[in-house]
């Protein structure tokens, strides 16, 4: 890492953390520039990286210079995709302090904005050169945001380890009252399964399909709520619990196995209700969705619990009917 950082960071995450990591790093005899962005999820745009552009070049940043991204996912995705184009590219740091950065965005390479079109359509793969987690910054992460979080981990254990699969559910009242012991473990297991999952397969093949698991429908029910409702993890829940049901009822997934997941999925905390969500329109986002493959809608279900069918060729009838029995779960 070179001396020269410029610190970006929203402004409620430099009120928390980003000024006490300022001095550190100060102390530390790096040279650091801070740079603050709005929060939320509507920032994560073109021109609030145009806007960071515009900053180092104006203090004369280099391809010596390291970003460092502290925050959530949109700052991750951010500063990861401007570190990618400045000046063709210049090295960056991860501090991610949501769960859900902690377990995904910030691993793996992928970096973005969203346009007025759609969702993290503009972007690059590009690797961080460190990711640095500290379970203590979860402390402060709302309630809301953590769960949304705790759906990604499950799915994790869902997709490629059964026995961290049972883990998350007997400790599922420690990870609750986020245990500093019982949260490195959990992360830390997330992070060796992406990048095991990754590793293997860098771009978007196979494998790495995998961990889209429950995202074709969370994506879908995601737009069909206008990104309003729910929380990302949020939706993945129900897309999860749906994916859950559609493996059971293709013959995939044992009937016991099918209501171990779903029971799980619910007992780490009420779901937003989505009871008069349209199922049409969830259906068209499902088709404008981007990893479509020759028109086809793949979805990765389950043939236990640790392992995945990818499958595709579902009628609509099929979906709806998944996606009422799913709703049923909640007694909507
Ligand atoms: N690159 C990838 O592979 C990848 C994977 C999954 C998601 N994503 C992206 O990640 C984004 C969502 O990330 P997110 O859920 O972290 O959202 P976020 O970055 O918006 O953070 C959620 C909220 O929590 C606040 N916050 C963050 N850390 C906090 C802390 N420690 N204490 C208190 N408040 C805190 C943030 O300011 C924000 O208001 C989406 O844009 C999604 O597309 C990217
Ligand atoms: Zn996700």
């Amino acid at each position: 890492v070179s001396k020269r950082l410029f610190l970006v960071a929203n402004t409620t995450i430099h009120e928390l953390y980003g000024r006490n990591l300022l001095v550190n790093l100060e102390s530390a005899g790096f040279e650091v520039t801070h740079i603050l962005i709005p929060d939320g999820e509507k920032w994560k745009t073109l021109e609030t990286v145009e806007k960071i552009y515009t900053y180092l070049l104006a203090q004369r940043a280099d391809r010596n210079s390291n970003l460092v991204a502290l925050g959530g996912g949109v700052t991750g995705d951010i500063v990861g995709f401007v570190a990618a184009t400045y000046m063709r590219g210049i090295p960056y740091l991860q501090i991610p302090t949501t769960l859900l950065a902690q377990v995904d965005s910030s691993v793996g390479g992928k970096t973005g904005v969203n346009h007025r079109l759609g969702k993290n359509l503009i972007g690059a793969f590009y690797q961080p050169s460190l990711v640095l987690i500290d379970t203590h910054s979860l402390s402060t992460l709302p309630e809301r945001e953590f769960k949304s979080g705790l759906y990604e981990v499950v799915k994790y254990g869902l997709i490629f380890d059964k026995s961290f699969f049972a883990y998350i559910a007997e400790n599922l009242d420690s990870i609750k009252r986020r245990e500093p012991m019982v949260l490195e473990q959990l992360i830390s297991r997330c992070c060796e399964i992406k990048a095991e999952v990754i590793s293997i397969d860098e771009t978007e093949t196979d494998l790495r399909r995998i961990l889209n698991f429950g995202h074709t429908l969370g994506h879908a029910l995601e737009a069909a709520t206008r990104y309003e409702k729910l929380k990302h993890g949020e939706a993945v829940a129900y897309g999860m619990m749906a994916a859950t049901v559609l493996s059971r009822e293709a013959g995939f997934l044992e009937e016991e196995e099918c209501e171990r997941v779903l029971q799980t999925i619910m007992a780490i905390g009420p779901l937003p209700p989505v009871g008069t969500v349209s199922f049409r329109e969830m259906l068209e986002a499902v088709k404008r969705d981007k990893k479509r493959q020759e028109d086809q809608t793949v979805f990765v279900l389950l043939r236990d619990i640790g392992g995945t069918v990818i499958r595709s060729g579902f009628s609509d009838e099929r979906l709806e009917s998944v996606w009422r029995s799913t709703l049923a779960c909640f007694g909507d």
